[in-house]
């Protein structure tokens, strides 16, 4: 063939690609059977909005724009819908198989390299989340389990103490938090001390856990495109490659090391005793052992700081709440061992408002997670939706809809309180204004916030982070009294949507500077 027959070989072939393109678009966004459901065309057309949201960290604030502009359900790429009314929870995440609602779709499954319950099918799912141990998860256990919490709260307060409170310098507490979640997932999944808090050192784990949530970005989005995903996996820079696999790595030979490992008797009751028990025995593979182990550390450690420091940033933000969730604690008891799990939780009704509120404006999982409609019609929250739409309740915008909170984007604790609790509280800390604050939020959707998810495939670890959130804060009040910094050399975030977010957030520092309780 002549050069001038190959060159319009290769016209036609652009030509044509571009139709392709530009056809399915316009298909896409006037003929596809989601074509009627509300949302910008450009999103409707291709999935391109939604991926560069995404690999930029900012697809929660578009997509929170998009429910503001646009209502209750938007379509967010030709094949998915995003919701952010109540019904959808229980239309999406429950029912069907295992009560686990629709499957996850492939795009979050298959996000890692490794399978572990969090990525396994339905089927698998049941079998991994029976042998891996409901006990384990279980309020029993994580009772058992604060002894952990309360002996790495006591090393980072005393640390805390020494090198911030006596030397008046503001901590990060950005790193702290992330220093105190890793230590105690570490010693709960595998009885092994990663020493952060005790060295103060921003251990290499924790930036690679946030590596390996950008990563997890990418792939998802590699997903949507199944060609492109190896061509992602090559284009991927090679050092987030590299700290991922050397994290994964690290994390199989401490298991190695704890597997050979013996455990002293009053110390024996981590996740892989409780794994190998029934597991190992009952077919689960060296390679779910490992996966699950390393998705304990994930999910376990980042999480709970997103947890932590939102709290502890609107609590510096909002004094009035501050001064009101202090008197609360600090009037309960009257030293700190008090400080219990069960003490707290059955005794102070506005730290524990605080914390709903904190998960509200602050859901560590802030976009979806997305399932797919496996039958042929259905209907959600009363739209019907066809089959292989992608569906999900995006976190971050139905917790900010005025539609399901007065002032939505405030953090008032009080809209979790009934009048009447409010008025004891009142009482009791001698603030009569606090049960004012209360009427105008009747009409509140709260059940709307769900950060663990519903259904068959929710958070298996929602009660350890309970006793973890909890402990932690109540024993940082008692303690210290806060004041956020904002200066050159120490910096903190204005805002807490101000920060990117992944799969999980990505969070900017936030330094406080403690000083020693004054009454
Ligand atoms: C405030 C803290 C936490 C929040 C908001 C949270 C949220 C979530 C959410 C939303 C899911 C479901 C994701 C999906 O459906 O795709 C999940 C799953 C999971 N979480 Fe958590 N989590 C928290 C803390 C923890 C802790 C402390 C642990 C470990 C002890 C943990 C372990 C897990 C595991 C293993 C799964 C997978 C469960 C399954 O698929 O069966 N999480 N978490």
């Amino acid at each position: 063939m002549s050069i001038l027959g190959l060159v319009t070989l290769s016209q036609a072939a652009v030509v044509a690609a571009l139709c392709f393109v530009v056809g399915r678009a316009l298909y896409n966004a006037f003929f596809h059977p989601l074509a009627a459901f509300p949302g910008p065309r450009l999103w409707a057309s291709s999935r391109l909005p939604y991926a560069t949201n995404l690999i930029r960290g900012r697809l929660h604030q578009r997509l929170k724009l998009l429910h503001d502009q646009y209502g209750p359900v938007v379509r967010i790429a030709p094949d998915e819908l995003s919701f952010t009314v109540d019904a959808a929870w229980h239309d999406i995440y429950c029912g069907g198989y295992g009560n686990k609602g629709f499957p996850k779709h492939n795009a979050y499954r298959n996000a890692q390299t490794f399978v572990s319950l969090f990525d396994a099918d339905d089927e698998n799912h049941t079998r991994l989340r029976n042998l891996l141990g409901k006990e384990f998860f279980s309020l029993n256990s994580a009772r058992r389990q604060e002894r952990i919490v309360q002996e790495y709260t006591t090393l980072m307060i005393s640390q805390l103490r020494k090198q911030y409170v006596e030397n008046k310098r503001p901590a990060d507490m950005r790193e702290w938090y992330n220093f105190l979640t890793f230590d105690v997932a570490a010693r709960v999944t595998l009885s092994e001390d990663f020493g952060c808090l005790e060295k103060r050192t921003y251990h290499p784990w924790i930036e690679m856990v946030l590596t390996h949530f950008k990563l997890s970005a990418l792939l998802m989005i590699s997903r949507f495109y199944p060609p492109s995903s190896s061509l992602l996996f090559t284009l991927a820079p090679a050092k987030l490659m590299e700290m991922r696999d050397t994290f994964i790595r690290l994390v199989r030979e401490k298991i190695e090391r704890r597997m050979n490992r013996t455990l002293p008797p009053d110390d024996n009751d981590d996740f892989v005793t409780a794994a190998l028990g029934k597991g190992i025995e009952k077919g689960l593979t060296r390679d779910e052992l490992e996966a699950n182990c390393i998705l304990l550390l994930l999910a376990g450690s980042e999480t709970m700081t997103t947890s932590l420091l939102g709290a502890t940033h609107y609590l510096c933000e909002n004094p009035t709440v501050l001064r009101r969730m202090v008197a609360e604690v600090r009037a309960a008891v009257s030293s700190e061992e008090q400080l219990t799990f069960g003490f707290i939780t059955e005794n102070m009704p506005y730290l524990n408002a605080v914390l709903k509120e904190t998960q509200r404006l602050c859901p560590p999982v802030a976009n979806g997670p997305a399932r797919v409609v496996n039958r042929p019609s259905t209907l959600i929250a009363g739209f019907p939706v066809p089959e292989g739409t992608a569906v999900g309740v995006t976190q971050f915008a139905a917790n900010r809809q005025t539609s399901n909170f007065t002032r939505p984007n405030d953090f008032v604790p009080e809209r979790w309180l009934s009048v009447e609790q409010a008025g004891q509280i009142g009482e009791r800390i001698g603030d009569s204004a606090l049960a004012q604050d209360v009427e105008q939020f009747v009409g509140d959707v709260r059940s709307v916030v769900r950060p663990f998810v519903v259904g068959g495939r929710d958070c298996i670890g929602q009660n350890l982070s309970w006793v973890e959130f909890r402990v932690v804060l109540a024993r940082m009040v008692w303690n210290f009294d806060m004041e956020v910094v904002r200066e050159d050399k120490f910096p903190s975030f204005n805002q807490w949507t101000e920060q990117k977010a992944f799969e999980l957030w990505q969070k900017e520092p936030y330094h406080v500077r403690l000083t020693e309780r004054t009454h």
